[in-house]
């Protein structure tokens, strides 16, 4: 399964930029079953929605609240995250089934629970584990449980970070702006305005490392 997602994943990434509406066709039976949908995230996300780590990461679905899934599913299907994959692929899934359907398949994933995936380096885990609990006081970093929560399992719009996987969490922090643009910060139904990390790249990487390796 994992080739699958990787090829997927990899493919997905390659026809984005040859044919941007590749895929959309590909999807657009409304008749499917609700299970057949969660099947074809699981290609990309992981048979425990655990995400994959591969040259193309895909995130982990597993565990996050279902109120960011939410949202984080209306920006996607609006266009409004930059990314190809995203667009090509995510976007015209979701669309294709009702809310009802929509909700029966992120509570699936809400009630996953599998072990890190994509976990960081171990050694960075103990500088990661300060920052991630106390910020970065002399840079005005504020502490991520504070939102995030003691154990990184998110809650309501806050999304889950234990268990992330590496490199989609330093991306994502990395280059916030490529996820989450300029289009999601200014539509109504943006998930709330992504908060400005202002960390380092060794600094990301250190809490990456953390927040990637906790159960
Ligand atoms: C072809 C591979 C692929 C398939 C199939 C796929 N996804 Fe994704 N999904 C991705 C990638 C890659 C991202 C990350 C995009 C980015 O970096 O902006 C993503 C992002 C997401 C996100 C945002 C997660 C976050 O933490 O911000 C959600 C929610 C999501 N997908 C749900 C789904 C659901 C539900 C399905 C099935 C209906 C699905 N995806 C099918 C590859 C896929
Ligand atoms: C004031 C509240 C708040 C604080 C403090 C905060 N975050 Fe966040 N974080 C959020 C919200 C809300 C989102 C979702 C934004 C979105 O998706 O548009 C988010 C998203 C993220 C994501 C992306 C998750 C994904 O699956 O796409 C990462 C990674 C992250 N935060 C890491 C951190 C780290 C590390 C810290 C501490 C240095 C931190 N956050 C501090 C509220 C916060």
């Amino acid at each position: 399964m994992k080739s699958t997602g990787l090829r997927l994943a990899l493919s997905a990434g390659l026809l984005a930029v040859v044919f941007p509406g590749a895929g959309s066709a590909q999807d657009s039976g409304d008749k499917q079953t609700v299970e057949a949908k969660i099947r074809y995230c699981k290609d990309c996300h992981g048979q425990q929605g655990q995400g994959f780590q591969g040259a193309y990461p895909v995130p982990r679905l597993a565990g996050q609240p279902f109120a960011y899934l939410q949202a984080k599913a209306e920006v996607i299907m609006e266009h409004r995250r930059d990314n190809p994959t995203a667009d090509t692929f995510v976007a015209p899934a979701l669309a294709s089934m009702n809310p009802q359907k929509r909700g029966e398949v992120f509570e699936h994933f809400t009630t996953l629970n599998p072990p890190p995936a994509g976990p960081g380096p171990q050694e960075l885990v103990p500088a990661g584990r300060r920052i991630y609990e106390e910020g970065v006081p002399q840079d005005n970093v504020p502490a991520c449980t504070s939102c995030h929560g003691p154990e990184a399992k998110g809650s309501g719009m806050v999304p889950r970070l234990a268990g992330q996987i590496y490199p989609y969490a330093v991306k994502v922090l990395s280059h916030w702006a490529i996820v989450n643009n300029e289009r999601a910060r200014e539509g109504a139904s943006a998930v709330k305005s992504p908060v400005e990390h202002k960390l380092t790249r060794s600094q990301i990487e250190a809490v990456c490392a953390y927040i990637s390796n906790l159960n």
